[in-house]
This record gives structure tokens, sequence and C-alpha cells, in this order.
């Protein structure tokens, strides 16, 4: 199904314990403030999204962790800080910003932010 013209897309957030939620991100928005906003739990984001905390770390399922492409270095180097060690496909969710592209972005939380 074509997504062309749309202004929000899916999104499919998986906590730790394997149970799924699913939002919908206003395309423009990072997925840490969509997921914020609608109070998803296991996403901090103490800092608001100046990539100084590491506490909005989310682990992007496939295929759309290829589509984001590799972090740039500031977001790598704050991966380091990320309270459950971080995995091939973490990302700081402040990072990710929502696209047309990205409808069904789905992403699993780690257990825990501290
Ligand atoms: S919200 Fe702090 S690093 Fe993403």
């Amino acid at each position: 199904m074509s997504n062309t013209g749309a202004t929000a897309i899916a999104i499919h957030i998986t906590d730790h314990q394997g149970a799924v939620t699913s939002i919908d991100g206003k395309i423009g928005k990072t997925l840490m403030e969509v997921a914020t906003a609608k109070n998803i739990n296991g996403i901090a984001a103490d800092c608001g999204g100046l990539m100084s905390c590491a506490t909005c770390h989310v682990f992007v399922q496939e295929p759309f962790a290829s589509q984001l492409g590799a972090p740039d270095a500031e977001e790598l180097a704050m991966l380091a800080f990320t309270a459950v060690p971080r995995q091939p496909h973490s990302r700081l969710s402040c990072q990710i910003t929502l696209s047309a592209e990205l409808n069904g972005l789905a992403v699993t939380l780690p257990a825990s932010q501290y």
C-alpha cells in the first residue's frame, strides 16, 4: 500500500517483555517525540532530544535499521552510554526523524534506560 501524501506513519513499539504497542507518528517529528507524547513506558528521554542522555535508546528492527543508515559520529559516541549495552541496531530515538518511507517502523525497547 502506498503511503504517499500521508502526514503520519504507523509505528510498532515492542517492550522488553514482548508486548507491542502501535501508535501513529507525525512525519517530521522524531520517534522520541511521538513516543513520549503517547506516554510509552521505556523511553525516558531525559535530555529532551539534545543527545546528551542516551535514555531514549531503542533497537530498530529490520528492514528499518538498514533504511536509517548508520548513526553519525555524535550519536555513535552517545550510544556508548546506554544502560543496556548497545546492539548492532541500537539507535537514539531522538535522532530518528519520521518519514513516509518509515511507515510501519518497528522498534524494541531495552529492559532499562538507567
Ligand atoms: S533524548 Fe536524550 S539522547 Fe535522546
